[in-house]
């Protein structure tokens, strides 16, 4: 990047002039105020220690940090804790065992059910009794493959409970992704259901495992629970009925404390190579980055509040912020089974009115096919409970970070946009509701406890105004430990980069504005070289978003003999703005051009019906810039719809 060309780019990046102060009622009232800066920098270890004791210890910690063999760090050493007790004994020998836990909604309209903190003690505590009996002792391995079903957290629980780390592996995955995790870690005992309900129809799961064994010899046993009493193949000697050996097992069960580095779950993510890697933390420090940042980041009152993550458990934000923040905390939470806008488009809005949610959780992703459709959907229900919104998985641009806040927050609430990562464990870089002037489009600062910056290519921090690495400069207690059985690999993909000092390497790119808020660009390979000017697809999206015409936009870089690559970019349009047509397409082109720079115009502009998006919403950009780059379209099996490319392609060859 020279110096030139990216402070041309991030000037036109800085246009973005709208604030939005904390509400003062909540700021009065906020659990965390601007002090807590201060007081992490004075002394981080005191204050993540002060964190560690919101928890319960069978043993208190004899070392806070010990760095002694670095990357490898660990946190609350000597220390001993259970992370099951932690989420939920302990709140019902509190007295708060009346509390409701979950109210869970099912995808079938009446199928809901509230579970309060006594009745999932019980029930964790009799599905770890069943998993000692099928041979699981601490330290063995256990994969769950679960739609989102209340038994699918109390298998989480079950496991951390008795000190076998589970694998969630998203029921949305096929066999060979089961297989393949199953395999790298090892897992004696999966634990899924006949299938789960999916668009108002019954779909399978059970087979996928069935067919995962016979790819894999590890597996032992498999525990299923009865969601849909759909027909399902049984092997006598692996398979158990849940109804069978949990419902009979006993409620008592003494939680054992284990070590603070016991590992908790290892949870897969894809890497820039085939083979996942599989994240692995522990217990202690994971906990109490988990519970602190749940407290900090959304202002979290457990007496009153009603927080709802729209997460999958198959997914690291499920992990932190359904199971193990949220239940260490002790709040009353919304767990729903199914998609967004099944039976109706209007059912997650229609859910926070019925539970009266103060605190929701979603993606960008989410947040811009709302946009698409409009507000009258939403504004057919009334959210005035909501106090906090939060955002996270991908930069959330402006345009929908506005229209959140307007249509589903009526412009009080304030937006949390949470950069972090599975690697990370918790939120790393947020605005603090009770604090935080917010800047649509940034995650602001790193919060308490937590040192990030943006370095350039040697490590050094960029002055304001500028763009580079996103790094974490010093360990931080939920931190991966390691990546599974591939210790080598956890060295060179995140330490190696700046080895000398000591830096984690996120993978990000961001900027940092006049102020010195960071703006997270994206993944570094999704950053463009145009003409030697380093161009954000992200920061296209963005322009692209923001004219009204538009309901979702993905930019690649295609690769281009005059300029190295060049921009190309695929549109999703507005319902109301009809098919496009050529007139749209050079109108989109002068948009950007006017928003960003003439640097930044797309070559290619293209309307399609859909953008292809894994099963977590991502887009995958790399089948795009096959398309852009008219190669033969890869690898499509990790799409969530893998018919979307036909689409896309028809549409290009009909010359739209
Ligand atoms: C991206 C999800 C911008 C980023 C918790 C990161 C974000 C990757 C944000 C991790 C955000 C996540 N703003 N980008 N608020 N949150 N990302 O492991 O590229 O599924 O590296 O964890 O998502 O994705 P992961």
């Amino acid at each position: 990047m020279t110096d030139s060309s990216s402070s041309e780019t991030l000037a036109n990046l800085s246009t973005e002039e709208r604030r939005f102060e904390p509400p003062a009622d909540l700021a009065a009232e906020a659990n965390v105020t601007a002090d807590a800066y201060d007081d992490a920098a004075k002394d981080r270890l005191a204050f993540w220690a002060e964190q560690a004791d919101r928890l319960s210890w069978t043993q208190k910690w004899d070392t806070v940090l010990d760095d002694s063999n670095p990357p490898f760090f660990k946190w609350f050493t000597g220390g001993r804790l259970n992370a099951s007790y932690n989420c939920v004994d302990r709140h019902v020998e509190a007295g708060r065992g009346d509390k409701v836990a979950f109210h869970w909604v099912g995808e079938p309209v009446e199928d809901k059910r509230d579970i309060t903190y006594a009745e999932l003690k019980d029930e964790v505590c009799r599905a770890a009794n069943a998993l000692t009996d099928l041979g699981v002792q601490a330290g063995d391995r256990v994969a769950i493959y679960m739609p989102m079903i209340p038994e699918a957290i109390v298998a989480m629980l079950a496991c951390a409970r008795i000190g076998a780390p589970h694998t969630v592996v998203f029921g949305g995955f096929s066999a060979d992704a089961l297989a393949s995790r199953i395999d790298d870690c090892q897992a004696k005992v999966v634990i899924t259901s006949d299938g789960g309900y999916r668009r108002g129809a019954p779909s399978a799961l059970k087979p996928a495992v069935d067919e995962a064994r016979t790819k894999t010899d590890l597996v032992e046993k498999v525990l299923v629970v009865r969601r849909t009493g759909q027909d399902v193949e049984w092997d006598d000697d692996t398979d158990v009925w849940w109804h069978d050996v949990v419902d009979t097992a006993s409620t008592e069960h003494t939680p054992e404390g284990f070590d603070a580095e016991h590992p908790l779950y290892v949870m897969y993510t894809s890497g820039s190579t085939g083979k996942p890697k599989g994240i692995l933390h522990t217990t202690g420090g994971y906990l109490t980055g988990a519970s602190y940042t749940h407290h900090a980041v959304f202002d979290l009152k457990p007496e009153t509040d009603v927080y709802w993550c729209t997460a999958d458990i198959g997914w690291v934000t499920g992990h932190s912020y359904i199971v193990y923040g949220p239940l260490a905390n002790g709040v009353t939470q919304v767990l729903y089974e199914g998609t967004p806008d099944s039976p109706e488009r209007g059912r997650w809005w229609q859910i926070i009115e019925q539970y009266g949610v103060t605190i929701f959780y979603t993606a960008p992703t989410a947040i811009r096919s709302f946009m698409k459709q409009g507000s009258e959907v939403p504004d057919r229900s009334d959210m005035s409970s909501l106090r906090i919104l939060g955002s996270v998985g991908e930069p959330i641009n402006p345009e929908a970070y506005v229209w959140y806040r307007h249509v589903i927050g009526g412009d009080r609430t304030p937006v949390v946009d949470t950069w972090w990562q599975t690697e990370t464990g918790a939120i790393m870089i947020s605005p603090l509701p009770g604090v935080t002037a917010g800047k649509p489009g940034s995650a602001m600062k790193a919060i308490p406890g937590i040192d990030a910056d943006v370095v350039d290519d040697k490590g050094a921090s960029v002055p304001n105004g500028s763009g580079g690495y996103l790094v974490v400069t010093s360990p931080w207690p939920s931190m991966l430990r390691t990546l599974w059985g591939d210790d080598d690999r956890y060295v060179d993909t995140y330490w190696k980069m700046f080895k000398d000092l000591g830096y984690y390497f996120a993978g990000d790119g961001a900027k940092k504005d006049a102020d010195g808020d960071i703006w997270v660009l994206g993944r570094v390979d999704d950053v463009m070289n145009v003409s030697g000017h380093r161009l954000s697809t992200t920061e296209i999206e963005s322009a692209l978003v923001s004219h009204p015409k538009v309901a979702e936009a993905a930019v690649v870089g295609a690769k281009d003999e005059d300029t190295g690559q060049a921009v190309c970019a695929f549109v999703i349009l507005r319902e109301e703005a009809g098919d496009g047509g050529e007139d749209i397409v050079q109108e989109l082109r002068q948009h950007v051009r006017k928003e960003i720079g003439p640097i930044a115009t797309p070559r290619q502009v293209m309307i399609v019906p859909e953008l292809p998006k894994t099963r977590s919403g991502k887009i995958m950009r790399r089948l795009l810039r096959d398309v852009a780059e008219h190669r033969e379209v890869g690898d499509v099996t990790t799409l969530a719809d893998g018919s979307v490319m036909d689409l896309i392609s028809k549409g290009m060859s009909s010359g739209k």
